[in-house]
Order: structure tokens, then sequence, then C-alpha cells
């Protein structure tokens, strides 16, 4: 990360847990091999060892000791096909997303408002860190927030004091698209997500902008080569072992569904001094 990089969801964690995180995967590699896996955990687990110089025989020769509990489990999850349970409380979780929003929700913000968005959709917006920089950034902003029904609702409450310019809906963003805006975010979504699933949630996006309007994806960033940053590579580990399918998905692949979608002109946004992440943005046309 550059001195003027802002950290994302995964940095802390990467820079304080990394040997943690490398053990994880040699242990699961140890207990399973590397040749006959699901082909998801199959390429998660050897990206890691590529980046880490472990690749094919080079593994250490002992098995990392770890509990056999949280990503000390990952063998287990990964050879039944059942991921981790998240527990009741994702209250942690939401703080973590809300304490990194602003600085990003910012740069979004300047990037949309130059362009004439002035109302946001902002799709799996949880406790609305990126709708709040987005409200916060112009009184003339107002924006829809969707997301499951709980947490949206405290999404509404946390926001109450922008009420007037803000509805908050709970809903399914595979089911069907929920509102018309000028710009759409899909911020941190499509990680936890099946492919599949993914590439549904960015066409339901897509059919959420008026025409001439914008798609914005944001998420952990992996190169075409997978060869890219850390906390991508690393942050697909975790979406192994507690998502059914979701991935630290590739460049390449969300260039594809947002051109599926029928998104033109997609390009990132630069500069994009987010560490380990990459903004994607595609226009719905005219
Ligand atoms: C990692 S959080 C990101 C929150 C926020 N966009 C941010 O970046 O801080 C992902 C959010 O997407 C929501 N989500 C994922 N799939 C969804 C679906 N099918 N329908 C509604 N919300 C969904 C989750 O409930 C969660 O709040």
């Amino acid at each position: 990360m550059s001195a003027a990089a802002f950290p994302d969801v995964f940095t802390d964690l990467v820079a304080t847990q990394r040997s943690f995180l490398r053990d994880v995967v040699v242990a699961a590699a140890w207990d399973l091999g590397l040749t006959d896996l699901p082909e998801r955990a199959r390429r998660i687990l050897c990206d890691v060892l590529r980046l880490e110089g472990l690749e094919g025989l080079a593994l250490p020769a002992h098995r990392p000791s770890l509990p056999d509990t949280g990503l000390g489990a990952l063998a287990q999850v990964i050879r039944s096909g059942i991921p981790l349970d998240v527990g009741p409380d994702q209250t942690a979780y939401h703080a973590h997303l809300l304490s990194l929003a602003p600085a990003p929700g910012a740069l979004l913000s300047a990037w949309l408002h130059a362009r004439g968005v002035r109302h946001l959709a902002d799709l799996g917006g949880g406790h609305g860190g990126y709708t709040e920089a987005w409200l916060g950034a112009d009184p003339t902003h107002t924006a829809t927030l969707v997301d499951a029904a709980p947490i949206a609702a405290a999404a509404s409450e946390r926001l109450s004091a922008h009420a007037r310019r803000l509805h908050c809906i709970g809903g399914d963003l595979l089911a069907t698209s929920h509102v018309e805006a000028d710009a759409a975010l899909l911020c941190n979504v499509l990680h936890l997500l099946d492919p599949v699933s993914a590439a549904t949630t960015v066409h339901q996006a897509a059919r959420s902008v008026r025409p001439g309007g914008w798609v914005v994806v944001k998420d952990l960033h992996v190169d075409a080569a997978h060869a890219g940053t850390l906390e991508g590579l690393y942050f697909a580990v975790t979406m192994l072992a507690y998502t059914a399918g979701g991935d630290a998905h590739d460049e390449p692949t969300l260039r594809h569904w947002m051109a599926d979608a029928g998104l033109e002109d997609v390009a990132v946004i630069p500069p994009w001094p987010v560490a380990g992440s990459i903004t994607l943005v595609g226009v719905r046309p005219a």
C-alpha cells in the first residue's frame, strides 16, 4: 500500500494476520492435496501458494498447527461444501465497513456529482456508509438504499437525520430492480455471491439506472493473471470459508458481467487510491 492509499476492507487484516492466513492455506493444502478439489477451492488455494512462493512441491515440511475452528477448519469446509456460520451478530462487521466507507465514498461522490448524478441507488448498501458520504457531499443529493430487510431498517434508523432525502428498501437484489436512479453502486457486494448470482445482480443494477446512467462496481482487486493484490487473493480465502460461492471475482470477470448487462464504456475510475480495491464504471446506453 502506498503512503497515499486509504485502507480498505481487508488491508489491516492482511497486514496483521498474513502469516496466520498463509498457514490456513498451507494446512488446507496439506490436508486435501491440490489436485482433487472443486475448481474454486483449488484456484483460491493455488493463487495464495503461488503468491507466497509455495506452489507445488514447495509446501513446508510440516503442517502448520492451527485451531480447528474458524478459518482453521478450512479443509473441513472445502470437504463438506458447507461454509462457516458467520453468526447472528454482525454488528462488528458493519461497524468495520462503516469505518472504511468515508474516503472511497467521498471519492465516488465527487466523481458521480461531476457527471450530473443526483439520485443514487446504493445496492447492498449495508448500514449506509457510502450513502452517508453521498448525502453529506451535497444538499441536492438523494438516495435509495437496498439491502436485506433488517439491514435496510438499521441503515434507515442510523441515517434518520437524512430521512427527507433517503429511502431505504428491504429487498433481494437478485429478485427485482427496485429503483430508477441516475447511478447505482455495488460496493463490496459481488464478492459475497457466486458467479451466477453476481452476474444477475449486475443485470439488476443496470436496470436500476435511467438510460445514460452509471453503474459502479467497487470490490477487491484481482488482476487477470491472479498475481495482483495481496488483499484480493487472501480475501478470496475468507470467501471460500464463509460463503457458498463467493470470491474475489477477478477484473476480467467483473468487466464481462458489466458488458453482458448491456453497460458500455466500462472503465476503471482513476486515480483510485484505496488499497487493494478496484472501481469499475459502465454506462447504460441512452
Ligand atoms: C459487505 S456488505 C457492503 C456494504 C456497503 N456496500 C459497504 O461497502 O460498506 C454487502 C451487503 O450486501 C448485501 N447483500 C448481498 N446480497 C444481497 C441480496 N441478494 N439482496 C440484498 N442485499 C444483499 C448484504 O446484506 C450486505 O449488507
